[in-house]
């Protein structure tokens, strides 16, 4: 049988939809989790899942997911990703996890067709972290590797809690809402790299997610005045965090290629121009395929920051905010993601990916898999970043009939 195409202009109006809430300059997007752009959107996803004969439910997390009926009441296939945006960010990321599954969803309503396994649409809470750190909060909460309490005690950089701001946006949930066990968990998302356009392939099959660790460093020197106080007699808070950050890039730099280090925040205080800053506050994010890689670099990193701040007379304290192991994919899963792709004559390939992805905890909930679309010029976490409409249009075909196939696949994956 042919494989089903899906209906890319009805797509492309969600697309556009969803670009406007929180539109900033430059075709960007910021629509930071539990925001009111947030809630619009949600408001907006909870009335197209109605619309398209959907049974909404919203967990304590805030994870809001979309059902719809199968032949059987057997465990749903999931399919989904995030709403939430970087500060600055695309409009992609995430994004198009979501709206390809209601446009998937959409497309087997046009043909009246009754998978065998029931199908949720799933849009998680604070994928991106940029709100409320660390990331994944929503896919974390469900699958355990965070205790409620912990979720909900996560403070923005303002002091607000993630538990009020939920509440807030009039989002929260019970807890017999959580998702309790998935047939398998399917996720498309922009690649945010390179790889797939320079090598003019459309589709990535993902094996898995790069393990990675986020660190935050605090130094703490002593302020005065930029004027009288000579060089010699300061204790300098930001020359100490300036020379070891470029200590992190020039180590990583002969570490190992494939090593990425990060320096995302920073916060100066007490921040004014004539002022000796007192204490600098900075996150370190570090990634890896291989955890030992990963391990031994910030292992090593942390005593020869020590000897730095030492050596500047300054105080270094280091908290791992969140880490997480390198995971690999189910191997069903993205087998048939090539498969899917092969069938409707598409270039694939096979790769990693170096972004986070709810995908991640999701993994070891049930058998996990991931799509990957180009990003042009490899950009993703910025307001240009662009996917192709008809990579977009491609993927969501290929998502649509990986769907089909893992529904109807009757066996424990
Ligand atoms: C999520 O976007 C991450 O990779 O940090
Ligand atoms: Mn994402
Ligand atoms: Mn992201």
């Amino acid at each position: 049988m042919k494989p089903l195409t899906v209906n890319f202009a009805r797509m492309k109006e969600t697309i556009e939809y969803s670009a406007k809430v929180g539109e900033i300059p430059n075709q960007g997007l910021r629509r930071l989790a539990l925001s009111k752009e947030d809630k619009t959107m949600r408001e907006q996803l909870r009335e197209w899942m109605i619309d398209a004969g959907l049974e909404v439910r919203i967990d304590d997390f805030g994870n809001m997911y979309g059902r719809r009926k199968g032949q059987t009441n057997f465990d749903p296939l999931v399919i989904g990703s995030h709403l939430d945006t970087q500060p600055n960010g695309g409009r992609f990321d995430g994004v198009l996890g979501v709206l390809t599954a209601l446009e998937a969803i959409r497309t087997l309503n046009d043909y009246e067709i009754e998978t065998y396994r029931p199908i949720e649409i799933v849009n998680f809470t604070n994928e991106e972290g940029a709100r409320f750190e660390p990331p994944l909060l929503g896919s974390g909460g469900l699958t355990g590797v965070f205790s409620k309490e912990y979720v909900y005690n996560r403070q923005d950089r303002d002091g607000k809690f993630f538990k009020n701001e939920l509440a807030e946006i009039d989002f929260k949930g019970g807890e017999t809402n959580r998702l309790q066990r998935a047939h398998a968990f399917l996720e498309l998302h922009i690649e945010q790299g390179p790889v797939l356009e320079n090598e003019g392939v459309t589709i990535g099959a993902v094996e898995g997610i790069k393990g990675m660790s986020w660190l935050e460093l605090k130094v703490t020197g002593e302020g005065g005045h930029a004027g009288p106080t000579p060089m010699p007699l300061r204790k300098d808070a930001m020359m100490a965090a300036a020379n070891i950050i470029s200590h992190i890039e020039q180590k990583s730099n002969v570490f190992d290629n494939d090593l990425t280090v990060t320096v995302g925040r920073l916060d100066v205080k007490p921040g004014a121009v004539n002022c000796i800053p007192e204490e600098i506050v900075f996150s370190v994010d570090v990634r890896h395929l291989d955890d030992e890689v990963r391990k031994k670099f910030i292992d090593e990193m942390k005593v020869e920051m020590q000897d730095m701040a030492t050596d500047r007379k300054v105080e270094l304290e280091t908290e791992t905010l969140w880490e997480v192991n390198t995971s690999t994919f189910h191997e069903g899963i993205i087998d048939q993601v090539s498969k899917s792709a092969e069938r409707l004559g598409y270039s694939n390939r096979r790769l990693y990916s170096g972004a986070g992805h709810d995908a991640k905890y999701m993994n070891a909930f049930c058998a996990t898999g991931m799509i990957f679309l180009p990003s042009v010029d490899g950009k993703s976490h910025v307001e240009s970043e662009l996917t192709l409409d008809e990579d977009i249009e491609k993927g969501a075909n290929v998502l649509l009939d990986t769907m089909i196939h893992v529904t109807d696949n009757n066996e424990q994956l």
